[in-house]
């Protein structure tokens, strides 16, 4: 068994702790925070370490590690930060979860309770798949890819990197959605969505072009 540390210790960061205890596969589970020591008290059922740069200090006690920051560009950078730094990047699977045999898993994904991955499907590095979402069969998502509460694709979507879908959308089968996308919460999405723009609505239309990656994700 080994010690988890969760970076991030927002509303996020307690859900992916949460998880991440309900596994029983980690010993003890510990945040580090930004907003230490403030965030001390926030989080009295797990402590607060230290702040996200004192992570080294922490590696050998705490040798896995997950970064549960909303911000999907930044999720996949400091996961690459801390890779590079010694740590072992975690996959968390809540034990309510349904993860194929036949699906991928990148380091640093995260699957919420009641989510399903299907056969054939990759959820890339740094993934966050929410509560309740669906990921049918050769569903391909690229790095930091974050699927909000209640969103369903259909088999064979590609979701391109750093794209955020928001709660309870839904995608039909075999479509691309670009990189740096962000889907509206309750979209159906019937046709494909080009990189960098925002797009809601039943059908979902582009109202919003140029995103930058660095904006998207819902904050931890
Ligand atoms: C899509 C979203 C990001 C838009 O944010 P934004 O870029 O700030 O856009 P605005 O709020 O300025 O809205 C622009 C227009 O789109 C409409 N709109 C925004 N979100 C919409 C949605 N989900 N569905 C339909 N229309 C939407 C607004 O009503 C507005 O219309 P108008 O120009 O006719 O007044 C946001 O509304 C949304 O859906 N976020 C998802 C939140 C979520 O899922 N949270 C869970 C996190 S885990």
């Amino acid at each position: 068994m080994n010690n988890l540390l969760v970076v991030g210790a927002g509303g996020h960061g307690k859900v992916v702790a949460d998880a991440a205890g309900e596994t029983g596969q980690w010993d003890q589970i510990a945040f580090l925070d930004d907003g230490y020591p403030a965030s001390s008290s926030a989080r009295q059922e797990r402590p607060v370490l230290g702040k996200v740069n004192q992570a080294p200090e922490f590696l050998d006690q705490y040798p896995d590690i997950i970064v549960a920051v909303g911000d999907n560009f930044l999720r996949v950078q400091l996961l690459r930060y801390f890779a590079k730094a010694g740590f072992n990047l975690a996959v968390i699977v809540h034990p309510a979860a349904f993860a194929s045999k036949e699906a991928v898993l990148e380091p640093g994904s995260v699957l919420f309770a009641q989510t399903a991955v299907n056969a054939g499907a990759k959820v890339g590095f740094g993934g966050i798949i929410n509560t309740g979402a669906t990921v049918d069969h050769d569903c391909v998502l690229d790095e930091g890819v974050h699927l909000s509460p209640g969103v369903h694709l259909g088999g064979t979507v590609r979701v391109g990197k750093y794209s955020w879908l928001g709660i309870g959308a839904s995608v039909i089968h075999q479509l691309v959605i670009g990189e740096n996308v962000i889907i509206g919460a309750g979209a159906a999405v019937i046709s494909n969505i080009e990189d960098n723009v925002t797009a809601v609505g039943v059908p979902a239309r582009v109202i919003k072009k140029k995103r930058i990656p660095e904006q998207k994700g819902c904050p931890a």
